[in-house]
């Protein structure tokens, strides 16, 4: 028996794909401009326990953490504390206009989804080697932060363990495992760790997948779709949630 699913099709990936720097706050109100509801993020611990949002383990892609630590430093964001990630500049390597755009914790984000009536999907993105601890510390807050609203997030990961740490300490937040390939087991260990959805690289969905999936009572999401054809052939299979980094090309307003 699937259960209700109160999330949108249409999710906006990292905030708003690549029109503005991935996971920052003037992302995700980039992806609200272009009517999206409901946001992607990636979520990892720095060194003293507080959750942030960045995609890489490593600084030097969307940060200016080379250029500001020092090459000495560990080029890792998990190795860095909260008070010194705080402080760098995580738009400035998108484009001018978002120079200065700071790492926002999970908590600056809840707070704008919340204020704002909009769905999250948390992918737990842990630091290699830190898996577990990166669910449990998710788990903890996402309870705190979205405790007494009607409409929790939905948490992922690739990694096992992250889903559940986060059962752990939130077993009544959803979850779902993302997958890249169809590994041995993959749909045991979703059934172990309760899943409500498997989140695939698009291209892997096909009808019997889609029925086994549906069968086992989960929900069947996609990333990252960023062309119409892609998008209608997924669709047309049934299947329940679309991650794309194109929202200015999808209307979520449209429907479909
Ligand atoms: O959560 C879906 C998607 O974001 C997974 O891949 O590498 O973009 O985090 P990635
Ligand atoms: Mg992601």
């Amino acid at each position: 028996m699937t259960a209700p699913w109160p999330y949108p099709r249409w999710i906006a990936h990292r905030g708003a794909g690549k029109l503005a720097p991935e996971n920052t706050l003037a992302a995700f109100r980039l992806g609200a401009q272009h009517g999206y509801r409901m946001f992607e993020c990636d979520a990892k611990l720095s060194s003293d326990g507080v959750v942030f949002l960045m995609h890489d383990a490593t600084l030097d892609r969307t940060t200016n953490g080379v250029a500001a630590l020092g090459s000495s430093a560990s080029p890792t964001g998990g190795d860095h504390p909260w008070s010194t990630l705080a402080q760098l500049d995580a738009g400035g390597w998108h484009s001018r206009a978002y120079a200065g755009e700071p790492l926002p914790t999970l908590e600056n984000l809840a707070r704008y989804c919340i204020a704002n009536g909009f769905f999250l999907n948390i992918e737990i993105k842990p630091t290699p080697g830190h898996d577990e601890a990166t669910g449990r510390a998710v788990g903890a807050l996402s309870a705190r932060l979205w405790q007494g609203q009607a409409v929790p997030p939905l948490f992922s990961s690739f990694k096992p363990d992250a889903l559940a740490g986060a059962r752990a300490t939130a077993p009544h937040i959803p979850r779902a495992l993302l997958l890249d390939t169809l590994w041995d087991g993959w749909a045991a260990v979703a059934q172990q760790l309760d899943c409500v959805a498997i989140v695939c690289n698009h291209a892997l969905w096909d009808a019997a997948l889609v029925t086994q999936v549906h069968a086992a009572g989960m929900r069947a999401l996609s990333y990252t779709v960023n062309d119409d054809w892609a998008a209608q052939r997924l669709i047309d299979l049934g299947t329940d949630g679309i991650i794309t980094d194109r929202v200015d090309l999808f209307s979520p307003a449209a429907g479909g």
